[in-house]
């Protein structure tokens, strides 16, 4: 018998804001899988912390900061892993900060696995859902669409998404911050969007765009715009 994958949402920071079924299964499973960005600890790890007992096998899949080829190469090292725990019939639990299945990091350990191995992903609170609680106004109501695109995108492709739908949720903002901002300000859209660092965190930040000084901003940040009448 081999093991089960499970794909572990565990929500955007707040560990409260894990569900009982990722706080069961991390608690559960033998073996704890999560991703680390460069040098700085894992954040999915630290959300989930109090859920893993002491003594659990655990596999860091380590993920070097701006090198494509360094990433599926962390992956495939994962992936390996992880195989060999399911092989011997262990569950392995991986943790993805947010929703494993939008933009997570565990997409790149299922494509790797899902053939050979039984998997299971367990939704988590992404951090575009957590942000309109944080800034206290409705995302998009009724008729209203939202559009989600990564900041990383070049200004054409983010220029003709914010045009689309009346709410946008932008991931991955960190240094694309001023471009972002400068774009949203020639659309006329700066009076309708937030800036949220770290949202659900202690050391959470929210702000009115227009606020937000036009520097570099931490990788775990998003911006909302909410422009439709209801949304407000
Ligand atoms: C690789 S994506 C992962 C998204 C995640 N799966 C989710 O559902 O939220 C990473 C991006 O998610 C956003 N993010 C994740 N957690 C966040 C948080 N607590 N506060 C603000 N942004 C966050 C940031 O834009 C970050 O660059």
């Amino acid at each position: 018998m081999t093991g089960t994958l499970y794909g572990i949402g565990v929500g955007p920071g707040d560990p409260e804001l894990m569900t009982l079924k990722a706080a069961r299964l991390v608690a559960g499973c033998p073996v704890v899988a999560y991703p680390q960005l460069g040098d700085t600890p894992s954040f999915a790890r630290s959300i989930a912390s109090a859920y893993i007992p002491d003594g659990r096998d655990e596999i860091v899949v380590k993920v070097p900061l701006g090198d494509p080829g360094g990433t599926e190469a962390a992956y495939d090292a994962g992936a390996k892993s992880i195989a060999a725990a399911l092989s011997a019939g262990k569950d392995v639990a991986a943790l993805c900060e947010g929703d494993p299945l939008l933009y997570g990091s565990f997409i790149y350990l299922w494509q790797r696995l899902r053939d050979r191995f039984d998997c299971e992903t367990i939704p988590g609170v992404s951090s575009i859902l957590a942000g309109p609680a944080r800034i206290g106004a409705a995302l998009a109501a009724g008729s209203e669409r939202v559009c989600i695109v990564p900041g990383t995108l070049d200004d054409d492709a983010l220029e003709a998404a914010i045009g689309a739908t009346e709410a946008v949720a932008i991931l991955k903002v960190g240094r694309h911050l001023p471009r972002l901002k400068r774009l949203i300000e020639r659309r006329g859209l700066l009076p309708d969007a937030h800036y949220i660092e770290r949202a659900t965190l202690p050391n959470e930040k929210v702000l009115p765009l227009a606020d937000v000084p036009p520097e570099s901003a931490p990788y775990f940040s998003i911006i909302l715009i909410a422009r439709a009448g209801a949304a407000r």
